[in-house]
């Protein structure tokens, strides 16, 4: 049974038992940064399993995409060295959600493999957690699997509730114990059942998870129960498939031959011609394997980067890529591969067809950023590893990720192959101390690296941009508290309460004004010192400023509503950019300040003109709507539910700040407009690209669009003038323009030609003869380049033997052409003698023996050089 059928089969034998399908959700779960990746087929249903949410069915099924390759649940090191281990892999699963709990699912789940799939029932062994007696008695006495084949598992893994048999999604989440079924590959495959000293062998391998979901765990590690028992099961599709074509490894079922072959093609095609890559070798499976999991991910948004998601899929794409290097490739060829893997995929998941290109491109280029360096770094740790050492030490490792782009785990793959370990700890040494380095650098930059003990700042600057009684809680010049600023000083004054914005989000910090009857103060820029702690810096323009001193604290009001203006419109572009290009846009990075907004984001190629108008028109759209803005502070699990849109990676506290504005919602700690319609206009002004697989848009709004306008307009109408046209009739009035300079020039270009054999004809009497040879070197006035080697051609046709110089003169410049007949080249040699006239006009020139072209730029000294050229002449006949 092919892996697509075996996936429908599951599919609707749980649809028979009243289950709805349910799509797979992204790999990349979307608005839960506690996760990296979709790791199991719950987590899609993770609210519904702990009562946030309900949906209009309580049994769903599910073929979910799962990546294992980061976080707490991780294979990467397994896979290309075991039978069944991947990054990527296909869950097979079904859910009840406080409808059906262990009788019926453990009933269903024997049901299907021994009916429907036809497994021998004396294959199959189970395992139960220790203490659930309830599931031992279902299997025993219900389905009747003998209890020699029933097998009880505890906390095997050093804590309360940590076994084999109690599944959690990660160290919060829901949870409870498991029974899980495996299936005995028969004696000739090493290995023991479950629960025994090698049980970790290839002949007894688990097929499917049933999970029965009771408890609710929280930070604290305390176990809450869930409100109604649940059923989670996980079966993976890729081993189910081992077992039904009976084949003992996973890289054998029908997915994998053509991906594995895809492989070798691949890394044959990108190594020296007649490299045969052993099609047997465990390298082939880890880029068969890789191949699915970067596709994927890439898929949704992610692009290989150097932290979070992008960091875990640069390293299995580098993971891949060297694997094939090892194999003999030696330029890109991994993204090869990806037109064979949506040949296998793309029908059952379309978002990968519908990627295709921009997958393949994506990989293209983390190919060839990382063959830059591949040879050289495996260079180094070949040295490294020729030392014979049972280890690779710490500062080797590091200068190999820092610099030869290899994440650790890749030399730790090296070298693994070869019996070696890497010194971890010496590697985090060296990496904590390029980052203490880096802080230390950026501490110095901002001039902010402030030690402060005292009050924390309270911002008032939502509400208002006027405080009357700031107080001053201390006072910095040059880096140093002191105990008073004098006019002049530049200084950072921290104040108890403000309401000056510190720049964070990528919204920049407010300008201002600190004023007192005594002293005034100018805020240029305000940057947090620490979470709480608001640093004012700016100067001194009067008096003088101490600790306890109390200020009228003022924003630049304009400057603020300029840059409140270009946040709002950020948000409703980043929806619109979501909407316009699809999903995978995730923002990269934002600046946003009064003159313009400037977002970064996922996607890999240039936005069209058509792109460009579709989101301006959206963004607009919602200005007229002028909907309200609205600013809610909750808990972080109900802005999550709420749909607000998050940054994975981003450190959120417990409660966080939701902007609901337009139809956008996000989270945001920013300053915003009241409607929308309060940004006036958004105009987007320029889109280009600014890393592999990242776009920059950066556009204005209110008076600053108005101005862009007013400018462009008033470029148009100069344009209008010059050209004598109205503006409406400006382009084909250019393209006419256009069109008359080209026939001008066919027209120059043919009276410059007649013009010059015209002093071509006169010229033929300047010619000397010197001893039998015709020497002639004369200047012609007004010619170009063409028209020098045109004269010359027909002055040698008429003097018969003769050596010749042509100059033409342009301003200081001096062009030449020397040319010398065929009879004569034997003793006069054009390149020679044109070498010798442009030396004297400040040039160099050289070429063939009858026909050569020279520069120079001292047309005074053209004269005495063409005077010159008889006598050289001369002397070579
Ligand atoms: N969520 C369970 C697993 O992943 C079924 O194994």
């Amino acid at each position: 049974m092919k892996a697509a059928e075996i996936r429908q089969t599951f599919l609707k034998f749980f649809e028979s038992k009243g289950h709805q399908i349910v799509a797979s959700s992204p790999v990349v779960p979307g608005d839960d940064p506690t996760l990296l990746f979709t790791n199991a087929g719950m987590n899609q249903f993770k609210d519904v399993f702990l009562g946030f949410d309900k949906r209009a069915y309580t049994r769903a099924t599910t073929s979910q995409k799962c990546i294992r390759a980061g976080g707490k649940h991780n294979d990467l090191d397994n896979v290309g060295y075991t039978a069944r281990h991947h990054t990527f892999f296909e869950m097979l699963g079904n859910f009840s959600f406080g409808d059906y709990f262990k009788h019926d699912a453990i009933s269903y789940a024997w049901e299907l493999l021994t009916k429907h799939f036809h497994l021998p029932a004396e294959k199959l062994w189970v395992t139960v957690y220790a203490e659930d007696d309830e599931a031992y008695e279902i299997w025993n006495k219900v389905v009747g699997v003998p209890a020699e084949r029933i097998v009880r598992i505890g906390d095997n893994k050093g804590g309360r509730y940590m076994s084999d048999n109690f599944w959690m999604m990660g160290d919060t989440g829901p949870c409870g114990p498991c029974t899980e079924i495996f299936y005995d590959h028969g004696p000739e495959v090493a290995g023991g059942p479950p629960g025994s000293p090698n049980e970790d062998g290839d002949r007894y391998i688990e097929i499917w998870n049933n999970v029965f979901m009771q408890f609710n765990r929280t930070e604290d590690g305390v176990m809450h129960k869930l409100p109604k028992p649940s059923v989670d099961t996980g079966m993976g599709l890729e081993r189910l498939a081992a077992v039904l074509q009976h084949v003992h490894s996973n890289y054998e079922i029908d997915t994998f031959v053509g991906l594995l072959a895809a492989a070798k093609t691949a890394v044959d095609g990108a190594a020296p011609a007649g490299n045969d890559a052993d099609k047997d070798s465990p390298s082939l499976k880890v880029i068969a394997d890789h191949i699915r999991a970067c596709s994927f991910t890439i898929v949704d948004g992610v692009i290989p980067g150097n932290e979070g998601r992008g960091y875990v899929l640069r390293r299995i794409a580098r993971r891949a890529i060297r694997h094939g290097y090892k194999l003999g490739a030696r330029k890109p060829f991994f993204h090869q591969i990806v037109a064979e893997l949506v040949n296998q995929m793309g029908d059952a998941y379309p978002e990968l067809r519908q990627a295709q290109t921009r997958v393949t491109e994506v990989l293209k280029q983390e190919e060839e950023r990382f063959f830059q360096t591949i040879a050289n770094g495996m260079e180094i740790l070949e040295a490294a590893l020729a030392q014979g050492h049972s280890q690779v030490d710490g500062e080797t490792a590091f200068k190999l990720h820092d610099t030869y782009g290899f994440p650790v785990d890749l030399t730790a793959d090296v070298c693994r192959e070869r019996g070696v370990t890497v010194d971890q700890a010496g590697f985090e040494a060296a990496m904590n101390r390029q980052r203490e380095q880096a802080r230390a650098a950026g501490k110095f930059k901002m001039a902010a690296g402030l030690e402060y003990q005292g009050t924390a700042t309270a911002f008032h600057g939502y509400e208002h941009l006027v405080c009357e009684t700031s107080k001053v809680t201390a006072v910095y010049v040059d880096g140093a508290l002191v105990a008073e600023a004098q006019a002049g000083d530049d200084a950072v004054v921290v104040l108890d309460h403000t309401p000056f914005y510190a720049e964070s989000g990528g919204q920049v910090g407010d300008q201002g004004e600190l004023r007192n009857n005594t002293s005034r103060f100018a805020v240029e820029d305000t940057l947090k010192i620490q979470a709480d702690v608001f640093g004012h810096h700016g100067r001194v323009l009067e008096g003088s400023i101490k600790a306890g001193d109390v200020f009228t604290a003022k924003v630049n009001a304009e400057a603020r509503a300029k840059t409140v203006r270009n946040h709002s419109a950020t948000h409703l572009m980043h929806k619109a950019l979501r909407e316009v290009l699809g999903a995978h846009v995730q923002q990269k990075g934002s600046l946003v300040n009064a003159e313009r907004t400037r977002f970064d984001f996922a996607h890999n190629a240039p936005m069209t003109a058509e792109e460009i108008k579709k989101v301006e028109a959206i963004v607009n759209a919602e200005i007229l709507a002028n909907a309200g803005a609205k600013a809610e502070v909750m808990a972080l699990d109900d802005a999550q539910k709420s749909g607000a849109m998050m940054l994975f990676g981003e450190k959120y506290g417990e409660t966080v700040r939701v902007l609901s504005i337009g139809s956008s919602k996000e989270l945001c700690g920013g300053t915003h407009v009241k409607a929308t319609g309060d940004i006036g206009l958004f105009k987007i002004v320029a889109e280009g690209g600014v890393a592999a697989g990242v776009r920059r848009v950066e556009a204005v709004t209110g008076d600053n669009a108005l101005a862009y306008l007013q400018q462009l307009e008033s470029t148009v109408n100069a344009v209008a003038g010059t050209l004598k046209t109205a503006p409406a009739e400006l382009e084909p009035r250019i393209h006419a323009v256009l069109d008359q300079v080209k026939a001008l020039e066919k027209e120059l270009a043919a009276a410059k030609s007649k013009l010059a054999s015209a002093q071509g004809d006169e010229l033929l009497s300047q010619a000397v003869d010197v001893k039998g040879l015709k020497v002639l070197a004369a200047t012609l006035v007004g010619a170009d380049a063409k028209t020098l080697r045109e004269t010359m051609d027909k002055l040698k046709d008429k003097l018969k033997t003769a050596a010749i110089v042509l100059a033409a003169v342009d301003g200081d410049k001096v062009q030449l052409a020397a040319g010398v007949t065929a009879d004569s080249v034997a003793k006069v040699k054009a390149g020679e003698l044109v070498n010798f006239v442009a030396q004297q006009v400040g040039g160099k020139g050289g070429g063939k023996p009858d026909m050569a072209m020279a520069g120079g730029t001292d047309a005074k000294a053209l004269p005495a050089a063409l005077a010159s050229v008889q006598a050289w002449v001369g002397e070579r006949l």
